[in-house]
């Protein structure tokens, strides 16, 4: 029977996530927030295990017009008590919906037009979490954003990729990852394992790797405490053979041979001090891109100051990041 999922994104990503999806062969609606699927049965499974871009799957699983509706159905595919999150505006079902409350999957409960929609989470635990990292840096990255920004940035596997300022290197390991072809989910648990209608043979014959693309991924940064940090982690994620980490200040890069993407998560400071050091900081990353030549394209991932960067940006993309209001800034220089 055809399901209908709500797959959610960091608000910004939806696009991104739209065109992952339908690269994964499924073709959806953009809404704030997510795309809506209308996928064949059990087709959650997939998206949890090789969305990148992905927060969460919801399941929808119900839609009734009337609170009495709620006793009559049956969710024990699903479980036998759930967990309830409920959106504003469920009121008159509540006391209802209270009495499925337990401690198995989370149920969302949302008004839609008079109805009230109930989704399980197929996820748990927010898809972010790989699996791999356990060490973060000072201003660590979703790795869900960091996906979503090299797809924003256009970046496919193939083509070389140079985080300049790596921190743990989220962004490295999800590039090599790709490179790699191994799926965002292999070494994670999801929600709907535990279902009591789960498939564990539809599950298992997924396949968690597919063919390699040979790709240069390096990765620096100023801090080696950071580099550090970024070695283990990549050595978890058993991507670290594919990386080349390096100490090196972003103002004073090598020359190196592109054609490929630069990327960056910028420092950001609230401070005045801080704030007229980053604008140094940028004019120097900035200068050092230009040096580099057009054979290198950029994104950075900014809170605000891009200007100070002095480099043409064809394309912005405004993002959450973590609740703070953002931007990836895209360009190129003129050959
Ligand atoms: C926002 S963090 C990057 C976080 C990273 N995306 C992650 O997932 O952990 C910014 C990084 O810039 C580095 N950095 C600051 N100034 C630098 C410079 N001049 N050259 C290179 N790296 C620098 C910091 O050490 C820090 O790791």
């Amino acid at each position: 029977m055809p399901q209908t999922l709500f797959v959610a994104t960091t608000p910004g990503l939806e696009p991104a996530l739209a065109e992952e999806l339908s690269e994964l062969g499924f073709s959806g609606r953009q809404a704030p927030g997510g795309v809506e699927l209308n996928t064949p049965d059990g087709a959650y499974r997939a998206v949890n295990l090789y969305s990148r871009i992905a927060s969460r799957v919801l399941l929808r699983v119900a839609a009734v017009a009337h609170p009495s509706e709620l006793s009559k159905l049956s969710l024990a595919p699903y479980g036998q008590a759930f967990r309830l999150e409920l959106a504003g505006g469920v009121g008159r079902f509540k006391d209802a919906l209270q009495r499925l409350a337990g401690g198995g999957p989370s149920l969302h409960a949302r008004l839609d037009d008079g109805r009230c929609v109930l989704s399980v989470d197929t996820s748990g635990e927010l898809l972010h979490f790989r699996g791999y990292r356990q060490e973060i840096g000072r201003a660590p990255l979703r790795e869900t954003l960091a996906a979503g920004i090299l797809r924003l940035a256009g970046w496919r596997p193939g083509e070389a990729l140079w985080d300049v300022m790596c921190g743990s290197g989220t962004i490295l390991i999800e590039a090599a990852e790709q490179a790699a072809g191994l799926a965002p989910g292999r070494a994670r648990r999801f929600a709907f394992e535990a279902f009591p209608s789960h498939d564990e043979a539809a599950w298992k014959v997924l396949p968690r790797e597919k063919q390699p693309v040979l790709t240069s991924v390096f990765g620096s940064d100023l801090n080696a405490g950071a580099l550090g940090t970024a070695r283990r982690n990549a050595k978890r994620a058993g991507v670290l053979p594919r990386l080349t980490l390096e100490r090196l200040d972003a103002m004073k890069l090598p020359q190196r041979a592109g054609p490929g993407l630069l990327v960056a998560n910028l420092p950001y400071g609230k401070r005045v001090g801080e704030k007229s050091e980053l604008a140094a900081l940028y004019r120097g990353l900035g200068a050092a891109v230009r040096r580099l030549g057009p054979a290198w394209r950029y994104a950075f991932l900014l809170e605000e100051g891009a200007p100070h960067l002095g480099l043409p940006f064809q394309r912005t993309f405004a993002v959450n990041n973590g609740g703070l209001r953002c931007v990836v800034a895209a360009g190129h220089l003129e050959a």
